[in-house]
């Protein structure tokens, strides 16, 4: 096939997102909500988002800080603690607040502080979550000192995700961000029963861990789960542009000031919104598999969640497009943030249907 100059698809969702708060969430959401019509929003602020009132606040806070005419929607996901109460859970899904919960391993990855010590414990959480149909996305890995890093998600699979969803037989689970062949294979191994999805970013598409050492050590491609090997990321573009099945996208943009990124002990976490559906183009493109972006954008994880896909489209133009090398996120330089691919293009540009608006350009503070 050659590939095409435009490519037009469903408007497309993100499946795993970080919007923080306060003048982050202001500075970063336009990016996200002038390409995306709905994204899974991270409840990993610092205090958490563990209960259904504390979603409900964060929820006003992110549509207030919305440009006019997004057509964007947050979906909101419960922090889940030691103490998480399964009713509270339970009517915050019933009312409409939570979409999923959100599993983060103690001290797995930024803000996971007050994560789950031991999953043992929140056998009534998942057996009323399993009852009601709520999704549990896991941070899938698990952080035993004496785990190597980079195999600390096989491990998970192994160790905690196995037995969980052997005991839970109907509980529906994400494995977010996948950055692994094993965790390809798991998801895969699952994918007939139809209740076992996850979600690839587009950084773990395009790099493999020699990005994090590239003519130096290079805070803005940590992340966490980090970057694997490079067969690793083939498998992984294996499976996000195997079309329609288990596998959506979840670009995990997670923006920090660059103080937290350039010093001793880099905070994990990419900011890649600003680009994200072109990044995911450029991998797809990469293996001459456009044809099947819009089945792991647009509709296999609003078949995973039980929700239609969206009705408006995106057009993707092939054109070098810039990406802001800082965008502004408060009063000084310190807390700007850095953008994957800052400063360079990107090979796609994006316009919306109905108002073929092209997304922000960084507004300054
Ligand atoms: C995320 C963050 O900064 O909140 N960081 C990251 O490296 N992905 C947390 C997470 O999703 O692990
Ligand atoms: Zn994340």
């Amino acid at each position: 096939m050659t590939d095409p100059t435009r490519l037009t698809l469903r408007r497309p969702d993100d499946w795993h997102l970080h919007l923080r708060d306060g003048a982050m969430l202001r500075a970063v959401l336009p990016w996200t909500a002038a390409v995306f019509a709905r994204a899974i929003v991270m409840p990993n602020l610092a205090p958490p988002v563990a209960t259904a009132a504390a979603a409900r606040a964060y929820r006003d806070r992110i549509r207030a800080a919305l440009p006019p005419d997004t057509g964007f929607t947050p979906l909101m996901t419960c922090y889940l603690t030691d103490t998480t109460n399964p009713d509270d859970l339970a009517a915050g899904h019933a009312d409409g607040v939570f979409a999923a919960a959100k599993l983060y391993p103690a001290h797995a990855t930024t803000n996971a502080a007050a994560g789950v010590t031991d999953v043992a414990r929140l056998g009534p959480v998942f057996a009323r979550m399993e009852e009601i149909g709520l999704p549990l996305l896991v941070h899938g890995e698990v952080t035993d000192p004496d785990v190597d890093v980079f195999d600390r998600e096989a491990v998970f699979l192994d160790r905690v995700l196995a037995p969980l969803i052997a005991r839970f037989s109907n509980l529906r689970v994400v494995v977010e961000h996948a950055t692994t062949r094993d965790a390809v294979d798991f998801v895969t191994a699952h994918a007939a029963t139809g209740r076992i999805g996850a979600t690839i970013t587009a950084h773990h598409l395009l790099i493999n861990r020699n990005a994090l050492f590239e003519g130096g050590l290079r805070p803005h491609h940590y992340c966490l789960p980090v970057a694997k090997r490079e067969r690793h990321r083939l498998a992984l573009v294996d499976a996000a542009t195997s079309g329609p099945g288990p596998f959506f996208l979840g670009t995990d943009s997670a923006p920090h000031p660059v103080a937290a990124k350039e010093c001793a002990a880099a905070c994990a976490g990419l900011f890649t919104a600003p680009a994200a559906l072109g990044l995911y183009a450029e991998a797809f493109q990469a293996v001459g598999r456009l044809d099947r972006l819009e089945a792991f954008a647009s509709l296999n994880g609003p078949a995973f969640y039980g929700m239609p896909p969206n009705d408006t489209r995106v057009t993707l133009v092939h054109a070098p497009t810039p990406v802001p090398a800082t965008v502004a996120a408060g009063p000084t330089p310190a807390d700007a943030v850095v953008p994957f691919r800052g400063g360079a293009t990107v090979a796609w540009r994006v316009e919306r249907e109905r108002d073929a608006r092209p997304p922000p350009t960084d507004r300054g503070s």
